[in-house]
């Protein structure tokens, strides 16, 4: 089998895997990017409205203002170590954009743009403020496109169209590279690195209706479960409150930044009834159970009654124009409609997982030593992730909008700079293990052993995943549901075993590849299931009508899913920032 050597190995290029790629590369390391698409066709590029960073460029804004409302925003379930770092770095990472190229939208006094997105205040609380730097509504797009751009002068080495089987590892649990699938030629090939990042994003895939591409099946987060590492806080899956309706396709936050407003079937802006302040900008999971209850009391619109309008007409065509130019495509090929002229059809859309591997606030996996037992983490040597498949807890139950590419950027950005100093003192490669090596190799060709039993399709069972997912995690879950939702998905689970690809004269590597994706899905749908049936509470994004409050007593604390088993075991956040006082938990209130 081919094999090849790098200081540094990144699974991912999006943001968080190109931030980190280009400090690794300046640095004159030899850094290997792995991805299943063309670099520029990771979902960053679908990133719509913005990044967040207390710029204070139309209003005033400080760093610490964003982390009360990233704090308040989190239902107080982020680390506040995390988040503090985060919010600080915020500012140096976006000048560094603004000097790699990144296109930003500008203010007549040509400082970059910045616009009021939900959850956000000034002065802990108070007035909305405009903290998200825009590049018109294609804001992804033009960030992941420049870093791109840097990498290529850093000389990154990328491997375009390679899927990552599996992490290869030996019996200290050092990560030692990855198996990966060259997938124009089917052949395998062996990736060795130093030190490795997992940045391969979310894995929206596993709802039906999702505003995440096709792509987004959870790879890097399955891994991490197969090679023993739990995945933290998996029960908080996002629900964007404005997708297409019946769709999933984004319409950005940004469009209520804008100053749209949603309406219910009796044109009444409802969400003054729910948030009388902040209104439609809320923050995203008060917005969603909103708009979920307006339809479920029979306030929906259209002939059946299931979605709500986000209007935009009043806006007019130039700022339509001027800010929003993407949604107005959106709306036109997806929906049907100009929402120059007309309301969009909207409903919430599986979006985000605030869960994901553990790490510390340098983008470090941590493997948690015991329950409870926060100080006892220890860190997996040489491993990092950043960006959605990470979990550096600062989102905790609910990401407010303009943190995710703020949170990909920073964490990458980090990972980046703790690698070269990791590789400075491990210059070795270590061993081989070819125990582990053959173990990837096996889940790569079991696709086509002779089935035991009826041979099912992969197609077949990857939507009957997406539906029971739909069906039993979604905005509102109650004990029944989520319980029966676990038994269900871990029968269907055992179906696995009989999907083989489907031979019409040729097997193409695109089918083995979407078996691949299929098994990361389960293995990420059965944590977000688990953690979720056991959390007895309502809190973020996790809202169950049979325990309507939130429970600090109780509940104040992460959740760790390991695969084997299924087990749950907790941890405890960490609420002592870096530099400020703790902000104490309170009620949320927009
Ligand atoms: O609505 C949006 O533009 C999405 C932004 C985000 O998820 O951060």
């Amino acid at each position: 089998m081919k094999t090849v050597q790098f200081d540094a190995l990144i699974i991912g290029a999006g943001g968080a895997g190109m931030n980190a790629a280009l400090q690794l590369a300046d640095a004159q390391l030899q850094v290997a990017v792995v991805s299943k698409v063309f670099p520029t066709r990771s979902h960053t590029v679908a990133a719509q409205g913005g990044v967040n960073a207390a710029l204070g460029n139309v209003m005033a804004d400080k760093w610490h203002w964003h982390m009360f409302d990233t704090v308040k925003g989190s239902d107080y379930l982020g680390d506040q170590d995390a988040i503090e770092h985060m919010c600080r770095e915020a500012i140096p990472t976006v000048y560094e954009l603004e000097h790699n190229g990144v296109p930003f939208s500008r203010l007549d006094n040509g400082k970059i743009y910045q616009r009021p997105f939900g959850g956000q205040s000034q002065e802990f609380g108070g007035k909305q403020a405009a903290r998200t730097c825009a590049a018109a509504d294609r804001t992804g797009h033009a960030i992941l496109h420049s870093l791109y751009q840097q990498n290529i002068r850093a000389k990154t080495h990328f491997f375009d169209e390679y899927f990552a089987v599996d992490l290869i590892r030996d019996e200290e649990g050092f990560i030692l590279g990855v198996l990966a699938l060259e997938i124009a030629t089917g052949e395998p090939i062996l990736i060795e690195s130093k030190a490795t990042l997992i940045a391969t994003g979310g894995g929206g895939q596993v709802y039906r209706t999702t505003s995440n591409a096709h792509i987004n099946t959870g790879d890097g987060m399955a891994m991490a479960l197969r090679a023993g590492i739990p995945l933290q806080d998996m029960e908080f899956f996002q629900f964007h409150p404005t997708g297409i309706a019946g769709k999933g396709m984004l319409i950005t936050e940004g469009v209520r930044g804008e100053g749209g407003y949603l309406i219910n079937s009796e044109g009444e802006r409802f969400m003054e009834r729910y948030a009388s302040m902040a209104k439609d900008l809320a923050s995203r999971d008060v917005v969603s159970r909103a708009i979920v209850t307006e339809i479920n009391e029979g306030r929906g619109c259209g002939p059946n009654k299931d979605h709500v309008l986000l209007k935009v007409d009043h806006l007019g065509e130039e700022v339509v124009a001027k800010r929003l130019p993407s949604i107005r495509e959106s709306s036109r090929i997806f929906a049907g409609i100009d929402p120059v002229e007309e309301p969009i059809p909207v409903f919430p859309t599986a979006h985000y997982m605030m869960g994901g591997i553990p790490t510390d606030r340098f983008a470090r996996v941590v493997m948690p030593l015991g329950e409870e037992q926060d100080e006892q983490n220890a860190v997996i040597p040489g491993l990092y992730a950043a960006g959605e498949c990470a979990c550096a807890s600062v989102h905790g139950a609910n990401r407010l909008g303009g943190n995710s590419l703020l949170d990909i950027l920073v964490f990458g950005r980090l990972a980046g700079k703790d690698i070269i100093d990791y590789v400075k003192n491990n210059p070795e490669h270590r061993p081989l293990n070819q125990a582990s090596v053959d173990r990837a190799l096996y889940r790569l060709n079991r696709w086509e052993l002779p089935p035991e039993g009826e041979a099912l399709s992969v197609n077949e069972l990857r939507c009957e995943l997406q539906k029971l997912m739909e069906d039993h995690a979604g905005v509102f879950r109650s004990e029944e549901v989520m319980q029966k939702g676990v038994l269900k998905l871990q029968a269907l689970r055992k179906k696995l075993a009989q999907v083989r690809l489907q031979h019409r004269g040729k097997v193409f590597n695109t089918a083995r590849i979407e078996a691949l994706e299929l098994e990361n899905l389960f293995d990420i749908g059965m944590a977000i299931a688990v953690a979720a049936a056991n959390r007895k509470e309502s809190r973020g994004a996790h809202a169950r009508p049979d325990y309507p409050k939130r429970d600090d007593q109780n509940w104040m604390k992460h959740s760790l899913y390991f695969q084997q088993g299924d087990r749950l075991s907790y941890k405890a956040v960490r609420s002592t920032p870096l530099s400020v006082e703790s902000f104490p938990p309170k009620e949320r209130i927009y």
